[in-house]
């Protein structure tokens, strides 16, 4: 018998229904266990979110300060053929309950030298938070074999608003007679991602040490070169300005309150002006950088490679 655990953590429910339809050939499979694990945090991070509460994880969220989660029920002594790791992205990092898994004893008894599969469903800024979970994962002695990405459909513009609109008020939308398009993934690709499952299923079948090259072919991930320099951008400044609020008060502070404004005002700011103006830039060079971008995507795109 193969054995697949799932840790997965997901406020709207989208993430958790997503590694849901991921594994469902191997839960539909006489010859695999999947033991699913959500992760808890004592005390609840709320959804839909209160401005200032979502303004305030931040500063912990950069900083990977794992917040407290309850045990989850995934026996330590376990060995699982494959673990699959859902887990969203919030401020260019991965979300906090993901962070304190990663952080755990149980993680490193569990993760050390197992075969892990990361799935992210975000808006669509995913590079930095995988950066930090390599490191996370080197640091438990995993073995990372698959990386899949899927973003939200409402594209890089428009999820800028349809996103956090949905995050601060729980409805997904579309708004305005469909102006602005609704948040999320398309139902479309959240119900092809059990083409991974079932690429998954063959290879467990073979007997054979999962490496690599498992999701490989399979449309894991779409790097988009244009957001490359605003992510590294973005995370310089988050943890400049993270490590400023860190420093002002505790978290929950009246104190953090009139940083946190400026820090929303620089962010609204930095998605208005840097943002494109670093896009334009980059298309403008384009031609000079094409072999480094080419690199860059390739980079990013491991393990499992691009579409
Ligand atoms: C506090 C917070 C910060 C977020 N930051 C990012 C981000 O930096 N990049 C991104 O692509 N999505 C970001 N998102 C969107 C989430 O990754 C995710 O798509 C959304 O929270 C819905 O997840 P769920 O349906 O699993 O609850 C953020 C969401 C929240 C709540």
């Amino acid at each position: 018998m193969k054995k697949v655990l799932v840790v997965h953590y997901s406020q709207s429910g989208q993430l958790s229904r997503i590694a849901e339809r991921f594994v469902s050939p191997l839960t539909e499979a006489a010859d695999v266990e999947v033991t699913f694990a959500a992760l808890q945090p004592v005390e609840p991070f709320p959804f839909p979110w209160p401005f200032l509460r979502f303004a305030g994880t931040f500063p912990e969220c950069v900083y990977l300060d794992p917040p407290p989660i309850q045990t989850p029920p995934i026996d330590p002594e376990e060995r699982f053929d494959l673990v699959v790791l859902a887990y969203q992205v919030w401020f260019l990092a991965p979300a906090c309950p993901a962070t304190a898994f990663m952080q755990s004893e149980l993680a490193r008894r569990v993760l050390e030298d197992t075969p892990v599969v990361t799935l992210i469903a975000c808006r669509n800024m995913w590079l930095m938070a995988q950066e930090e979970m390599k490191g996370m994962l080197e640091s438990v002695r995993a073995r990372l074999v698959g990386h899949v990405a899927l973003v939200d459909e409402a594209g890089s513009v428009w999820s800028f608003l349809a996103t956090p609109l949905w995050v601060l008020t729980g409805n997904k939308g579309p708004r305005l007679g469909g102006r602005i398009p609704r948040a999320g993934v398309a139902e479309a690709e959240i119900e092809a991602c059990d083409r991974f499952g079932s690429r998954i299923l063959d290879r467990l079948r073979q007997e054979e040490p999962l490496d690599e090259s498992l999701l490989r072919g399979l449309g894991a991930v779409r790097v988009d070169e244009k957001l490359i320099s605003s992510e590294r951008m973005g995370r310089r400044s988050f943890r400049a300005w993270g490590g400023l609020i860190r420093a002002v008060g505790p978290p929950g502070s009246l104190r953090r309150i009139p940083v946190l404004l400026a820090w929303f005002t620089f962010l609204v700011a930095f998605i208005l002006t840097l943002v494109p103006i670093s896009v334009l830039l980059k298309k403008l060079i384009a031609p000079f950088t094409a072999r480094r971008i080419a690199e860059q995507k390739q980079y990013f795109s491991q393990p499992s490679g691009v579409s």
